[in-house]
């Protein structure tokens, strides 16, 4: 049994999958699932790292049992209240009364709030110290990655971080956890989607995160979804890094919203001209089919985004909005933004698109181009241009 849960030292993992779930935070497909790590220091004094959806309480205690046997937890700590993690609080709690909860000042009170826990407890201060025996944990306060209470805890004896959130992906874990024993295709797509999808906002926040674990000797990290990493730290830490600084590679994506086609004829013209100029990574997303959850992510792999939306009722095409409106909550930055649209007898969807990316922190590229009913040669011509613009701005960032 040992060795199916043994990280390092005596830390084991106890996490379950999600196979069940259609979408994460009501809004995000999982197609692959998702897992909720916990892990169980197994010491003198036994801690436990965050626990998982209710939903899977019982599958967890068995795991913990199975460990464990008749000994208690002494030692539970809250790295983050998001209820894919603390579901389980108030059960765990429940089987192990005597166990002291370990969080910062923001933890006690969502914890009494969600699940009226109460009881022992160790508050703890950034760089404040836990000693389990031979196991010594020290807790670094990482606000809003992704929530106000988030804090990390760094196991000092065997140089392992569990960092709550930072550094997790969708997709379960198949039967192994470890990144060196397992199959790692899945996982990489799956990180820069849930990066965009649920951390996407956060980029500050996880930079000065990134600069306080600078320097500790990491051997591996515990992320509280997906594997467990330890050769691929640097592979992991450097995508959430450029992410993090909303840094792209060089390509395009084309979102557009059609209901005739019309504005989809555009989004071809201009898809063609891009790659005549030598572009070669262009994506495009009709927002009617692609799910934002994948648009947003590649709108955080390229550095180039063009818009395009139908006049409707004098608005602009309400599927193109929602995705906007995403996009401007998670603040991204670092976009060359080009805008294009059709309408029928009194163009406002180019015009109102203007209006609302302003507030973001683009760069515009480009004249944005209107079309008037069906495609025409100057039409053509004036997305060839928009093209163009794009191309050539993307280029000048090429060395
Ligand atoms: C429900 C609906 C509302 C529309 N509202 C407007 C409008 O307010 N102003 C306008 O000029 N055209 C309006 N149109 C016409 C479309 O914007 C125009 O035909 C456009 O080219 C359609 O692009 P598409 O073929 O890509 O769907 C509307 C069309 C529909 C179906
Ligand atoms: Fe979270
Ligand atoms: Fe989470």
């Amino acid at each position: 049994m040992n060795e199916k849960t043994l990280i390092k030292g005596k830390i084991h993992y106890v996490g379950v999958n999600d196979r069940q779930k259609r979408l994460f935070e009501g809004m995000w497909p999982l197609p692959n699932g998702v897992s909720y790590n916990s892990y169980l220091i197994d010491d003198d004094i036994v801690a436990l790292v965050d626990t998982v959806d209710a939903c899977y309480f019982e599958a967890y205690l068995r795991k913990i049992r199975a460990i464990l046997g008749d000994r208690p937890v002494q030692y539970l700590i809250i790295n983050h209240m998001e209820p894919d993690h603390s579901g389980s609080i108030r059960l765990i709690k429940q089987q192990y009364p005597d166990m002291v909860i370990v969080g910062n000042k923001q933890t006690f009170g969502m914890i009494e709030g969600f699940y009226g826990v109460t009881g022992d407890r160790y508050e703890v201060k950034e760089g404040d110290f836990l000693s389990l025996g031979r196991h010594c944990l020290r807790f670094y306060l990482t606000p809003m990655v992704h929530w106000p209470e988030t804090m990390m805890t760094f196991d000092e004896t065997e140089g392992v971080l569990f960092a709550g959130d930072a550094f997790g992906c969708f997709g379960t874990l198949d039967g192994g956890f470890l990144d060196t024993r397992i199959d790692l295709d899945k996982y990489w797509e799956e990180m820069t989607r849930y990066y965009s999808n649920i951390v996407g906002k956060y980029g500050n926040p996880v930079q000065k995160a990134l600069a306080k674990l600078n320097g500790l000797p990491i051997q591996a990290v515990c992320s509280t979804h997906g594997p467990v990493w330890t050769e691929n730290i640097p592979r992991v830490a450097g995508i959430y890094d450029r992410l993090s600084r909303y840094e792209a590679e060089e390509g395009v994506v084309i979102a557009y919203g059609s209901m005739y086609g019309h504005t989809e004829q555009m989004a071809e013209a201009i898809a063609s001209e891009l790659s005549a100029q030598g572009i070669r990574h262009i994506v495009m997303h009709n927002v009617s089919k692609s799910h934002p959850s994948y648009i947003l992510k590649d709108i955080f792999k390229y550095r180039g985004l063009i818009i395009g939306s139908p006049t409707y009722c004098n608005h602009i095409y309400p599927e193109v909005e929602a995705l906007l409106d995403k996009i401007l909550l998670r603040e991204v930055k670092n976009r060359y933004l080009g805008l294009f649209g059709s309408f029928c007898w009194a163009g406002a969807a180019v015009k109102r698109m203007g209006e609302l990316t302003e507030k973001g922190k683009f760069e515009p590229v480009g004249d944005p181009v209107e079309m008037k009913q069906a495609m025409t040669p100057l039409a053509q011509e004036r997305c060839e241009q928009l093209a163009q613009a794009m191309a050539d701005r993307l280029k000048k960032d090429r060395h």
